[in-house]
């Protein structure tokens, strides 16, 4: 038998189609909570993520934030890797008023803890200090994000899939695309940071587990 995050990768096409047929049968003004309905397949009930699939945690991250990934997906800002390719297909069939209603939605939802220190081992002393050196002026001193610099918490998140997005920024997957101001402050700080230091990085994140909320 193979391991239950293959199983889950072999079953991507089938859930991708259920999510656009979900999407296809909703109802004519459908509220946040309807239209989640097509994404909890990858991102969870509680919007807590799907490790297997590295679909991020997405409830109670910032709104504006969460509207513009959306449509960066869509318009082909963000869809070169992999895993960015299936999202860009979901987000492809929402409408604008759509994903206005679901980046509202996710703010509201509580950001479920999850502590994925587990899954990388580094220096926490380390970690602090980098961390604080080179991130923390823009996600916030405990990585909860700061939307004054339209910089998304961090904390809460699963490591790998960070450290994944921090490989895109690198390789040019995210960030360098025309028009994705955001992207390319992000892409430049990620060219700043590799090896140990990132793992200390991305454990002292993992660290920050607490319910963290951008207001
Ligand atoms: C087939 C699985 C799948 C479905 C269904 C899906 N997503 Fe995703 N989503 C992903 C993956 C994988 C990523 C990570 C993409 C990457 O690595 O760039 C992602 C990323 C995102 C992000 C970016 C988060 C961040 O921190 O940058 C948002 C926002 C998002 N999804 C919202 C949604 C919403 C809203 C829906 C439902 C309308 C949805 N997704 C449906 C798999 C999915
Ligand atoms: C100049 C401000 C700034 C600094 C400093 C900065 N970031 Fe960012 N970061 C951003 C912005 C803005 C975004 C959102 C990019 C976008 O909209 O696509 C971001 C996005 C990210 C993401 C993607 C999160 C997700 O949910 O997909 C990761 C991971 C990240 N930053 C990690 C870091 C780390 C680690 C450091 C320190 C080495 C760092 N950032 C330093 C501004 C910054």
């Amino acid at each position: 038998m193979f391991p239950i995050s293959v199983r889950i990768k072999l079953l991507l096409p089938v859930i991708i189609l259920i999510s656009l047929t979900v999407s296809f049968f909703s109802y004519a003004k459908p509220t946040g909570e309807a239209l989640y309905q097509q994404c909890v397949a990858c991102h969870g009930v509680k919007g807590e993520g799907l490790p297997a699939l590295n679909a991020p945690a997405i409830a109670g991250q910032d709104t504006a934030y969460l509207s513009r990934q959306l449509l960066n997906f869509s318009s082909g800002i963000r869809d070169k890797s992999e895993q960015a390719k299936s999202m860009a297909l979901i987000a492809k069939a929402l409408t604008k008023a759509e994903v206005d209603e679901l980046a509202r939605y996710l703010q509201a939802m509580a950001v479920t803890q999850i502590d994925s220190s587990n899954s990388i081992t580094g220096s926490l002393k380390n970690g602090a200090r980098y961390y604080q050196a080179k991130c923390g002026a823009c996600h916030g001193g405990q990585a909860q994000g700061n939307a004054v610099f339209n910089a998304p918490r961090l904390a809460n998140q699963n490591s790998q899939y960070l450290l994944q997005q921090m490989r895109d920024f690198v390789v040019g997957d995210r960030g360098y695309a025309q028009g994705d101001k955001y992207g390319r402050q992000m892409a430049m700080m990620a060219n700043t940071t590799k090896g140990q230091e990132l793992t200390d990085i991305l454990f002292y994140i993992a660290k920050q587990s607490s319910e963290h909320k951008v207001k």
